[in-house]
This record gives structure tokens, sequence and C-alpha cells, in this order.
């Protein structure tokens, strides 16, 4: 019975993978190689907690037990022996998932699943980092993940039928709902968002808009819940540019990052994170600080 999740890479997709699987039942440890990024997570998670009850998501009188039932570690050797299913949220670049990969297929027990929460990439390649790739699959949260129902499911050619129905049952557990895909660069969600994202940044380029004016007209004329700015500000610009790249390459022309889009990145301007990225966080009222928080629906 999967009772131990590990969740590896505590920045802003792992935190809230760790608080939702905890709500779920399960016993997580969240592991990072940054002991300030561990911290941020778990100051972050306690405020998940304290929206969690204030919204009568759990009962006041559970919060101790559910919180306690996260750990926090730098050891990933250590917790991969100790896991029965592993969700990896460490940055989109191929050359740290393999490492990640590599040591978890090499401490974790044999029967553990690894999942990966990567926006774009192969679990077909990731797996074939490992000798087990009928247990590696993708697991696509999406941003923050205790507000967003979605996890996308995505089987690589290896992945068995006891892997995704085991995967998609932790998700139902955790209160998600689930999107089987067939794998494709982007699988469905990371394809359109991407695309949308990078035609923004060339409109704003091309100076048909402001970020505000493109930004509204989207939300109000399309009916998206949030403008692609504001999203890709949420997301990380950085993160956004990688998986762009991604699709370049393996889907062509039509994924050709904007440069404008290169050029935030360049400045170091990657959105929420780092306080500035389209819009400015820097100097913001009580009510965006806590906007800018992840909120609990
Ligand atoms: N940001 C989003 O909106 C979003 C949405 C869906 C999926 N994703 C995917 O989730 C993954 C993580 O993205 P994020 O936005 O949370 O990134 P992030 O940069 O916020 O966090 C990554 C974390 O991984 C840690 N890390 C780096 N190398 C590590 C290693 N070797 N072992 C353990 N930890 C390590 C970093 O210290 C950092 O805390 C990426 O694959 C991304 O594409 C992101």
């Amino acid at each position: 019975m999967t009772q131990n999740l590990l969740v590896v890479g505590s920045g802003i997709m792992g935190r809230g993978i760790a608080f939702a699987a905890a709500i779920g039942g399960y016993n997580v440890t969240l592991q990072d190689i940054l002991e300030e990024k561990l911290k941020e997570a778990r100051t972050e998670i306690s405020w998940y907690f304290n929206k969690a009850v204030e919204k009568g998501k759990i009962e006041e009188f559970e919060e101790d037990a559910v919180k306690s039932r996260i750990s926090y570690s730098t050891n990933l050797e250590v917790e991969a022996k100790k896991a029965d299913f592993v969700i990896e949220a460490v940055p989109e670049k191929l050359e740290i998932k393999k490492t990640v990969f590599e040591v978890l297929d090499q401490y974790c027990p044999p029967h553990t699943i690894l999942a990966t929460n990567t926006s774009t990439m192969s679990p077909t390649e990731i797996g074939s980092y490992t000798r087990r790739s009928d247990k590696v699959i993708a697991m696509h949260f999406f941003n923050p993940v205790p507000k967003m129902k979605l996890v996308e499911i995505i089987r690589g050619l290896e992945t068995s039928d006891e892997t995704s129905e085991l995967t998609r049952m932790i998700a139902l557990n955790m209160k998600k709902e689930t999107v089987l895909v067939n794998e494709y660069p982007g699988f469905i969600t990371s394809r359109i968002s991407s695309l949308v994202g990078n035609e923004a940044f060339n409109m704003l380029m091309e100076g048909v808009g402001t970020p505000e004016e493109i930004d509204q007209a989207i939300e109000l004329g399309l009916n998206y819940p949030m403008g692609p700015f504001k999203l890709g500000d949420l997301v990380g610009l950085d993160t956004r540019l990688r998986n762009l790249e991604y699709l370049y390459n393996t889907l062509g022309e039509r994924f050709r990052p904007s440069p404008l889009l290169v050029k935030y990145v360049k400045a170091g301007r990657l959105g929420r994170k780092t306080g500035k990225g389209v819009y400015d966080y820097s100097v913001k009222s009580e009510a965006q600080k806590d906007e800018s928080k992840t909120p609990v629906s």
C-alpha cells in the first residue's frame, strides 16, 4: 500500500504538491538540495493550512495532525529508501532530472513508482534513465497546486497499466481530477498555454497593447480566468521560456521563444518569485500580498 510519498524539489510546485498529498492522507517528505528553499516551503505550507482551515477545507482540530505528516529533508538517498511513491518537481532541465532519476532508481525500493511533474518532457525518455521504465510516469500538476483541480497523467511507452492506475488513484486521493494523455511534447495544457503566453510577448513587443490591456482583453473577451502575463508571472518566466525552448526543439518554428521573453529572463525578471516580471510586485498593497500567495479555493 502506498503510504510514504517523497516530493523532490520544494519550489513553487513541490511545496503545493506536498501540501495536497498531506491533505490526501499520505506521509510526505519534501526534499530539496537547498535548506533555505525548505524553510520557505515550510512557511508557505503553513499559510496553505491557515487558508484551508479558514475555508473549511479541514477542521481546525485536524490541522496539526495533517501538518505533522510533512517532513523536510536535504538527503535524497536516505529519503528515497523509504518512499513508496515519488513526485519529482526539480527545474525543467533534463540534466537535473536525469541525475535525480538515476539516484531515485538506485535507492528507492523496487516497488516504488517514480512520477515527474515535468511540464513538457518525455516520460519515456526520463524512464530510460532508470531500470524501471514500467514504473515511470508524468504527473503534471498545475499552479497553484492547492487550488487547481487538474492533474494530467502522461504514460510513457513502457509505463504499465498498474503504474498508470495507481498514479490516478493517488491524484484522486489528493482531491484532483485526472486526464490521461498520450505522450507528445507539451501534453495538452502546456502546449496551448505556451503558445498563448509566447504570442502575448510578441504582441507586447510589437506594441499592440500594454500588458494590462492585453491581459484585460484576454480575460474579458476570451473568458480566460487570468491574462497571459499574470499567468506567466505566476508560473515563472524562466519556466515558461524552458517549456518554449523544449517545444521549439521538438515541435518546431511555431514555438520559437519571443525575443522579448528571452530579454526578461536575461534581466532576471522571472515573475512573482523574483518580485518583478512583466508586472512589478515589489511595492504592493496588503490585498496584493495575499493574492500573490497560493490561494486555496
Ligand atoms: N511553475 C509552474 O507553474 C509549473 C506548473 C506545472 C509544472 N511545472 C514543472 O514543475 C517542475 C518544478 O517547477 P517549479 O516552478 O516548482 O520550479 P522552482 O524553480 O520553483 O523549484 C525547483 C526546486 O528544485 C530544487 N532543486 C534543484 N535541483 C535539485 C535537485 N537536484 N534535487 C532536489 N531539489 C532540487 C530547487 O532548489 C528549487 O527549490 C518543473 O519541471 C516545471 O516545468 C511548473
